[in-house]
């Protein structure tokens, strides 16, 4: 691989211990995949923040690392809300590691965003190569933003934060990220009507039948937070890093993508709307969450107006970031007044809270496949309508 001056020094050592070994795990990663040389990030996404998903190991491995970040880094969802731990039922004992988990991240420079929606308060540019690593941020900053980031495990991110760069290799490369397969509805005008959670039922079903390829939708039309669903099933039930949508998505709309590819020549499936549906059931859950990625403005909203005047009967708990609630405070206080929780920091899949839950309804279709994995729950999936009137019923 091609290294440069400062590359060369930090291998030698004179910029500490620490550096060395990051700079040697990102060559290391760059000669596996083929790539040429390192590429700067403007900024870095790190997982593997929950104490739930790292452990003692994790923990161990951060607090021995010596170095600061020296581009824009913030981290993914911890394992417990960091103001009201207690309130959520977190084991003091929990909330002690998580704690030292940050204080770890703190020192080695990394904003303690603790949220899984980065794009929502940092500038990310069409084109801004990233080494972002929570897959549904990954799949979002991808598709819908039409920045540039492979699919980072928590190592190699932490390396990129401490180093400023990536090796140059997958959907870095604009060719890389040119479609593979052609995925369109039995029905497409079905999906008129589809909200968030349809298509995440969506994303649930694609992403186990295209893995990692590049898919290219057509016959569909959906916002950002449509989108931003749909991406974050798929990368859970496949691993999805960077999708398209025709004449929507950014990379979808520029002439090298239009003279690069041709929908004929590439596979093609076919997703029955039945299959869609068939991912919603009615059965009974003790509780609902929702959040799965964290809310953005206009889904924080539509919660508050469907909770107002209401008083829920089980557990709700909604997830953003911090920045959201304080940017809408008055949204959160209405979902307070109906008993429903709404908790920054954390998220139903790596807080340990859900593992007690028994069964969790969500709108999320990357909750509904993680649910039953990481944190033995049965999940049931439904609109953010059908989970609020099940948790005030
Ligand atoms: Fe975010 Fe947790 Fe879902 S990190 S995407 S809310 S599993």
């Amino acid at each position: 691989m091609e290294l440069d001056r400062s590359d060369e020094e930090i291998l030698s050592g004179e910029y500490g211990e620490t550096r060395r070994v990051m700079l040697e795990i990102l060559i290391a990663l760059g000669k596996i995949y083929g790539a040429e040389r390192l590429i700067p990030v403007s900024s870095v996404q790190v997982s593997g923040a929950s104490y739930k998903t790292i452990g003692d190991a994790g923990l161990e491995w951060l607090e021995g690392l010596d170095a600061r970040a020296v581009v824009p880094a913030f981290l993914n969802p911890i394992g417990m809300p960091r103001e009201e731990w207690s309130e959520m039922g977190i084991d003091p004992a929990f909330a002690g590691k998580q704690e030292e988990i940050l204080t770890a991240y703190k020192r080695l420079g990394i904003r303690l965003t603790c949220t899984c929606t980065p794009y929502y308060h940092q500038i990310v540019q069409y084109g801004d190569h990233l080494a972002w690593s929570e897959s549904s941020a990954v799949a979002y900053a991808n598709s819908v933003l039409g920045a540039r980031t492979n699919r980072e495990g928590g190592p190699s991110a932490l390396a990129s934060a401490l180093i400023g760069k990536t090796p140059e290799y997958g959907l870095h490369i604009m060719k890389k990220r040119l479609p593979n397969v052609i995925v369109s509805l039995d029905d497409p005008a079905a999906a008129k009507e589809w909200g968030p959670a349809e298509y995440g039922a969506l994303g649930y079903v694609a992403g186990k039948e295209v893995g990692n390829a590049v898919p290219f939708f057509r016959g569909l039309r959906p916002n950002r937070d449509r989108l931003k669903a749909l991406g974050a099933a798929m990368a859970a039930t496949g691993a999805v890093a960077l999708f398209h949508v025709e004449d929507i998505t950014p990379e979808a709309r520029v002439p090298f993508f239009k003279q690069s590819f041709s929908v004929d020549e590439k596979e093609q499936i076919e997703i029955a709307v039945s299959d869609v549906n068939a991912v919603f059931s009615d059965i009974e859950v003790n509780a609902v969450a929702v959040g799965c990625p964290h809310l953005s403005e206009d889904e924080l909203r539509t919660v508050a107006d469907l909770l107002s005047g209401k008083k829920v009967t089980k557990p709700f708990f909604i997830f953003v970031s911090q920045e959201m609630i304080n940017e809408h405070r008055d949204l959160v206080t209405i979902i307070d007044r109906s008993g429903a929780h709404v908790y920054a920091d954390t998220c139903m899949v790596v807080s340990p809270a859900t593992d007690k839950l028994g069964s969790v309804m969500t709108n999320s279709g990357k909750a509904f496949s993680y649910l039953p994995a990481m944190c033995g729950v049965v999940p049931r999936l439904g609109t953010i309508e059908d989970c609020v009137r099940v948790a005030t019923e």
